[in-house]
């Protein structure tokens, strides 16, 4: 399962049938027809958050809370993981996230002034975030930088999203209540990285 913030999909058109077959893409209720994936209406930002005195918007939000119900109400296996449409992905990626079985963490690339996003690992063990905002973020991480078992989050009917500006996905992952044995770290101890032009 992979929810596709807004609305373009370029992961779909580009990906190969066996794969296609695979996933099933949750996405907002406007956008291209696109074969092989499951339609879902998800909800927009709420109305309050398009008031001026909220400067930074909690943008997709709405609709991730929306698909993390859908996954919910109708899957009992499987990974998910949140794209967003401006990101490139690296297919090998979705073989890597299929291994988790709690919540997994990797290297994302090209993301703010530091060019990469990733858990710090010492031999084999976790030991620090690398990330150009920590912000006081327990986990300081890119969305693209975690997926999440279907199974765990069933066992987790609270876990939610906050409307919370660039903290988005610490929040979400606070509300997981992962125990830190629990944590996963995939990537060859997160050693790959893989651009966009690889
Ligand atoms: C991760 O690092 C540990 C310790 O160096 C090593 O034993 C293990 O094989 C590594 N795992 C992978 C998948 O590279």
């Amino acid at each position: 399962m992979v929810i596709v913030n807004r609305c373009q999909i370029s992961i779909s058109t580009s990906c190969p049938r066996e794969w296609s077959d695979n996933m099933k893409l949750c996405i907002p209720k406007k956008g291209t027809v696109v074969d092989d994936v499951m339609w879902s209406v998800l909800p927009p930002m709420p109305k309050k958050f398009h008031d001026p005195k909220y400067k930074a918007k909690p943008k997709g939000v709405a609709n991730r809370n929306g698909g993390i119900d859908w996954i919910r109400n109708h899957a009992t296996e499987g990974v998910f993981y949140m794209a967003d449409d401006d990101n490139t992905y690296d297919i090998r990626l979705f073989d890597e996230i299929r291994k988790t079985k709690t919540v997994s963490f990797f290297p994302v690339g090209l993301t703010t002034s530091y060019g990469l996003s990733t858990p710090i690992l010492k031999d084999g063990k976790f030991s620090g975030w690398y990330d150009g905002w920590i912000a006081n973020r327990e986990y300081p991480v890119d969305m693209a930088g975690f997926a999440v078992a279907v199974p765990f989050l069933l066992t987790r009917p609270k876990a939610v999203m906050p409307y919370s500006a660039g903290y988005e996905e610490t929040g979400f992952l606070v509300s997981l209540n992962i125990s830190k044995g629990d944590l996963e770290f995939l990537a060859d101890n997160c050693t790959k990285v893989s651009y966009n032009n690889d």
